[in-house]
């Protein structure tokens, strides 16, 4: 990947999980509000580095991708340390990367728990350390993506659900803890993308017909769209300086129904 160049005035955003998806429309649109971006993924490489690209491509010297497995300490810590050494600050930390499955009880092993609770929590708490003294001296935010299923259990996702209310109280904690210069806060999306069957265990909930059945249940009748998480993104980063300690339910109206 190309190697970024310093540029010190420009503020800089890492998104976790950035290579696809809801990740990558973020980083897509903190680039064009000028943002330098750091994409971070785990396994896409390829479209990290198409990515990294298109934004440098747009903007010289202004993208770069780092690989980590958000399961692995040392590679928390080293990005941290990699995104502040990239262009001596940092400014925002999107906590986006997770991973998704279910755990129904009586299959749920202990690699699970780790990888469930791991991308979902441990990851965001540790980068969130790691960087507070660069956040601190740029007077940055955090902001933490969680799920409208933080509140209220998801059938057979025990571990996923445990892992983002843990991630909502870890908004509210830091948020104090950070406080005054640096802003925490969150989104709890509500249907955007469809999971996609990484781990190969999501096929009955992905059936058209369940589709279908969720889909009715949301009052605006349509899933939302990775913009719609991208622009809250923006207004929590730029246009809320007196927000801190929030959660934002982006979600159609889905939460009134269930
Ligand atoms: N999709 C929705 O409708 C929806 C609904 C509610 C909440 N959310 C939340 O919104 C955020 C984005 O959703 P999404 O559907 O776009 O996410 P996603 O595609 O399921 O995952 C985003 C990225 O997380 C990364 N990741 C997972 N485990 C990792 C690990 N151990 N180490 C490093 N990276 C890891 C993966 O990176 P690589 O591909 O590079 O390995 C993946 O591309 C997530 O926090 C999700 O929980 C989404």
């Amino acid at each position: 990947m190309p190697e970024a160049t310093m540029n010190h005035q420009t503020k800089v955003a890492l998104v976790t999980g950035a290579a696809k998806r809801i990740g990558a429309e973020i980083a897509r649109q903190l680039h064009t509000a000028g943002f330098n971006v750091i994409v971070h993924y785990n396994q896409s490489t390829t479209a990290a580095q198409e990515l990294v690209e298109e934004l440098n491509s747009e903007r010289e010297n202004s993208a770069v991708g780092l690989p980590a497995d958000l399961n692995d300490h040392t590679q928390i810590v080293n990005l941290a340390q990699q995104s502040t050494a990239q262009w001596q600050r940092v400014d925002l930390l999107v906590n986006n990367a997770s991973s998704f499955y279910p755990t129904p009880i009586g299959e749920a092993t202990n690699a699970d728990w780790d990888n469930l609770i791991n991308s979902n929590l441990k990851a965001p708490f540790f980068l969130a350390q790691a960087l507070a003294p660069a956040l601190t001296q740029s007077h940055g935010c955090i902001i933490n993506i969680a799920d409208i299923y933080a509140q209220r259990p998801l059938k057979k996702h025990s571990i996923y659900s445990i892992a983002k209310a843990g991630n909502e109280m870890l908004t509210k904690t830091l948020a104090q803890e950070l406080a005054p210069r640096v802003r925490v806060n969150g989104i709890a999306p509500g249907a955007i993308l469809w999971p996609e069957d990484y781990y190969k265990k999501t096929e009955e909930q992905l059936s058209d017909e369940n589709k279908e059945k969720m889909l009715a249940q949301i009052p605006l009748l349509q899933r939302g769209q990775v913009q719609d998480i991208a622009r809250t993104i923006l207004f929590l980063a730029k246009d809320a300086p007196y927000i801190t300690g929030q959660i934002i339910v982006v979600d159609g109206g889905r939460t009134l129904t269930i």
